[in-house]
């Protein structure tokens, strides 16, 4: 049994489990809940993991670990790492600044950036902090609209070349913690406002002196005077269009010139649709099991998926990313990338910028070193042996 006994310091942290572990003791509950949580009985949340574990690597030996080549190029762009930070939101409940935190961090590696239509700093925040980001947007689709219009127009007007559109969540997953830990949107409980006070250094490096973050990049289409985190959430659970479908992402694929990306693909039927659709990628996802409990684990279902649509567009994948050996399993299998989720916002809760950056490095230094010791130094040369169930060789 393995036992975590992380101190203070964010730098001490050798896995991204450590890190989680020192994010758990920085957070009150609700915010802990919120970040760590997945649907209901979280069967998806550990398969995500589990799958992972059953997974074999099978190495190769008496193979120079010279030359360790990670490079991937990804919807055109060379990446010195096949990840990208995924879209999250709500980041500045857990710090202060947190989306330009991350984009930061990401930045500073060479590697993409997703800002979260719920975001807490907007698009134009985020390009103003961070000129030189390589800014992906994810977009919910939204009934207003002229609302979704504007968002595109902003999101094309900073920069940005890389469109998601999320297609599991137009309504939210049951997350039990959530409506426990809050009276009313955005109010907390008695209880979890107990907590909250018991946790000084958050309150310091979240919440004080402005309270609950604001979804600033739709704050503008609120009336003034609602203006409010609550006023937010209202907004969005009312604004989320729930009749999307194929044909609304059609239209958006005629309206949106550049990279256009479904997240939120399962089955390789799907797939398929996205491929005669013209899309440029898909994200293999179970939005980190805050959805749907009792689906698949996104590794699992990406064979099936690669052997429909691999080279017809980008594969990504998240869910369940913790370590370097999982990026090189996703890719040995057919992943052209992976996105980070709770990895990289456990590294900006607890140390914002270069905490991000540390969980990044974690990963990065775990991926080459996998690369090493399976005898397979050069990324791109990665393949799974299927005739051994999974085992990547
Ligand atoms: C706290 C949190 C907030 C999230 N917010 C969004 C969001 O605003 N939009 C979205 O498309 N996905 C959202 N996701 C899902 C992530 O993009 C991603 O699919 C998931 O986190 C991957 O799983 P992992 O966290 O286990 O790596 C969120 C996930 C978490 C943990």
């Amino acid at each position: 049994m393995r036992r975590y006994h992380p101190g203070p310091d964010f730098r001490h942290a050798h896995s991204i489990a450590e890190l989680a572990a020192m994010a758990q003791r920085r957070l009150p509950n609700f915010a802990w809940e919120y970040l760590a949580g997945g649907a209901e009985e979280e069967i998806t949340l550990t398969r995500n993991r589990q799958a992972f574990a059953n997974i074999r690597l099978l190495p190769r030996t008496l193979v120079p670990c010279t030359g360790v080549d990670t490079r991937r190029t990804l919807l055109n762009q060379d990446l010195p790492l096949p990840m990208a930070i995924g879209p999250t939101g709500y980041n500045a409940m857990l710090h202060r600044d947190a989306d330009i935190h991350l984009a930061r961090a990401a930045t500073a590696r060479g590697l993409p950036f997703t800002l979260s239509t719920v975001s807490t700093s907007s698009l134009e925040q985020v390009v103003a902090a961070v000129p030189e980001v390589n800014l992906w947007f994810q977009l919910y689709c939204l009934r207003d609209p002229k609302v979704q219009e504007d968002l595109l127009q902003r999101a094309s007007a900073v920069g940005c070349t890389t469109l998601l559109l999320t297609s599991d969540a137009v309504l939210l997953g049951n997350r039990e913690w959530d409506r426990r830990n809050f009276v009313r949107p955005r109010q907390l409980s008695l209880r979890n406002k107990f907590d909250v006070l018991c946790h000084p250094r958050w309150l310091r490096q979240a919440l004080w002196p402005q309270g609950m973050p604001g979804v600033a990049n739709v704050e503008r289409y609120l009336p003034k005077n609602q203006r409010t985190a609550a006023g937010a959430a209202h907004f969005i659970g009312a604004q989320m269009d729930t009749a999307l479908d194929w044909d609304a992402l059609a239209r958006l694929r005629e309206r949106w010139p550049h990279k256009l990306l479904l997240k939120g693909v399962l089955h390789p039927a799907d797939a398929e649709k996205a491929v005669n659709l013209g899309l440029d990628g898909i994200v293999i996802s179970n939005h980190g099991g805050r959805q749907l409990d009792g689906v698949p684990a996104t590794v699992d279902c990406l064979p099936a998926i690669a052997a429909v649509a691999k080279g017809k567009l980008s594969l990504l994948l998240d869910g369940g990313i913790r370590r370097g050996t999982d990026i090189l399993k996703a890719c040995a299998l057919g992943a052209d990338g992976v996105l980070l989720g709770r990895a990289t916002l456990y590294g900006v809760t607890v140390g914002g910028e270069a905490g991000a950056g540390h969980a990044l490095d974690l990963l990065a230094n775990e991926l080459r070193l996998a690369l090493s010791l399976l005898g397979q130094p050069q990324l791109d040369a990665l393949r799974a042996d299927f005739s051994t169930s999974l085992t990547v060789s």
